[in-house]
C-alpha cells in the first residue's frame, strides 16, 4: 500500500455510525494495510487495546469510554441496582487489560460518575448520558491536543532536528497527537523540521506508525534503530526531544514507552532539552513519584518473533520485556499540556496549572 493512497485525515477511534460498535484502525497491521474493525463487545474491546490495535494512552481512553457505552446500551435491564452491578463488572474488566497509561482508568471513570451521578433518571436517560459524556471524552481529547500543539511551537525553531520515540501522533490519541502535534503544526507554517523517529523496539511503533504519520504529511524524516539515538545526539543532528507519556507522577516523573529514559539520559549528557508533551488527563496525583506507577509487562514472543519473518533468538531464551519506563522528573526540561507548560520543579508546576 502507497502512502499516498491513505485518505489524509483518519481517525484512531469513533462510534460506528448505528452506534452500535467501536469503530477502530488495527495499528498492528500499519504500515502496510490500512483496516477498520468494529467492536462489538467488552471482549472484543479488551482484546484490542490489549493487542494493540488501539494504542496510546488518548486514544485506549476514547475507546473504553465508546466501548462502556455500547456495552452499556445493550444490557436489558430494568432496575438501576442490576444495571449498575454489570456496568461496574465490564468496567474493572476493560480497565485491567493494561495498567500503565492513567488515560484508559481516568475515561471509564468519567463514564461510571454518568451512571452514579444520575441515579435517580430512566435507563434511556443514563444511556443518553453515557453517549453525552464518551463523545465529551473524545471532543475534548481534540482539543486538548490542539492546544498542545500550539504550547510546543513556542519551544523550537525552523529548521530544528528533533528525536521522537514510539508514537504519540493522531493515531494514539483523536487527532493532531500530543509529541507530534507541533511538528504537524510547524510544518504547516513552514518550520521544515528534520524528524529522527526511533524505530522503537520491540514493537516498532516509531518505526511503523510515527514513520507512517509524518511522511505522508510531507515532514523531512529518518528512521533510526534505538540504539543510534546517542550517535546523532553525538553527531549534531538533535535539537529537542519530544515523547508523549502514559503517566505523569505528581512529581513529574513520567511513564512512557521502555527506552523513553534511555533517552532523557543521553539528552541530558549532550545537553539537549528533553520534552515531554501530554494532555492534563495524563497527570495522575493519586502518584507521588514514579514508584508508584505500575508497568505494563508483555509476552516475550514480542521480542523474539512479533514483526518479524522468523524468530531472531532461540526459542528457549529468557526474556524481559517491560512495556514502559520511567523518565526521572531530573531529566526532563518542561512538560507540555493544553493548560500550558510546565518547568522544574515539577511538584508545584503541575500542582499549579493543573489541579
Ligand atoms: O504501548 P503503546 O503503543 O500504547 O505506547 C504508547 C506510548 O508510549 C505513547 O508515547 C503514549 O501513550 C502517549 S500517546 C499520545
Amino acid at each position: 500500500m502507497k502512502n499516498t493512497d491513505i485518505p489524509l485525515q483518519l481517525e484512531s477511534v469513533k462510534l460506528s455510525e448505528d452506534k452500535n460498535s467501536v469503530v477502530i484502525i488495527d495499528q498492528t497491521l500499519l504500515p502496510n494495510r490500512l483496516e477498520y474493525i468494529n467492536l462489538y463487545t467488552p471482549e472484543q474491546i479488551y482484546e484490542a487495546i490489549y493487542s494493540l490495535k488501539v494504542r496510546g494512552a488518548p486514544a485506549i481512553g476514547i475507546c473504553a469510554a465508546y466501548g462502556m457505552y455500547v456495552s452499556a446500551k445493550k444490557l436489558d435491564m430494568s432496575s438501576y441496582e442490576d444495571f449498575y452491578k454489570e456496568f461496574m463488572r465490564i468496567k474493572v474488566f476493560i480497565n485491567s487489560c493494561r495498567p500503565t497509561a492513567v488515560n484508559l482508568s481516568a475515561a471509564l471513570n468519567r463514564m461510571e460518575k454518568a451512571v452514579t451521578d444520575n441515579k435517580n433518571l430512566c435507563m434511556p436517560d443514563v444511556i443518553a448520558l453515557l453517549e453525552k459524556e464518551c463523545a465529551a471524552v473524545h471532543e475534548e481529547d481534540i482539543l486538548m491536543c490542539k492546544a498542545i500543539s500550539g504550547y510546543g511551537l513556542s519551544l523550537v525553531s525552523g529548521g530544528d532536528g528533533i528525536l521522537t520515540h514510539c508514537n504519540a501522533g493522531p493515531l494514539a490519541t483523536s487527532k493532531y497527537g500530543t509529541g507530534l502535534g507541533t511538528l504537524f503544526l510547524g510544518h504547516e507554517l513552514g518550520y521544515r523540521f528534520k524528524v529522527f523517529c526511533g524505530e522503537t523496539r520491540p514493537l516498532l511503533q516509531g518505526a511503523r506508525i510515527t514513520v507512517f504519520e509524518l511522511e505522508r504529511a510531507g515532514i523531512d524524516t529518518t528512521l533510526i534503530c534505538d540504539n543510534m539515538a546517542s550517535a546523532v545526539m553525538k553527531n549534531g543532528f538533535i535539537n529537542a526531544c519530544f515523547t508523549g507519556c502514559d503517566r505523569v507522577a505528581a512529581n513529574g516523573d513520567t511513564a512512557n514507552k521502555i527506552g523513553t529514559s534511555g533517552i532523557a539520559v543521553l539528552a541530558k549528557y549532550y545537553n539537549i532539552p528533553f520534552y515531554v508533551f501530554c494532555p492534563s488527563t495524563t497527570v495522575d496525583f493519586d502518584c507521588k513519584t514514579g514508584d508508584d506507577i505500575e508497568i505494563e509487562f508483555r509476552n516475550p514472543s514480542e521480542i523474539k518473533i512479533k514483526f518479524f519473518k522468523e524468530p531472531v533468538a532461540p526459542e528457549t531464551v529468557k526474556c524481559y520485556n517491560p512495556a514502559f519506563d520511567v523518565t526521572d522528573n531530573s531529566l526532563i526540561t518542561a512538560i507540555i499540556t493544553e493548560k500550558g507548560i510546565c518547568e522544574p520543579p515539577f511538584y508545584d508546576s503541575l500542582a499549579k496549572l493543573l489541579k
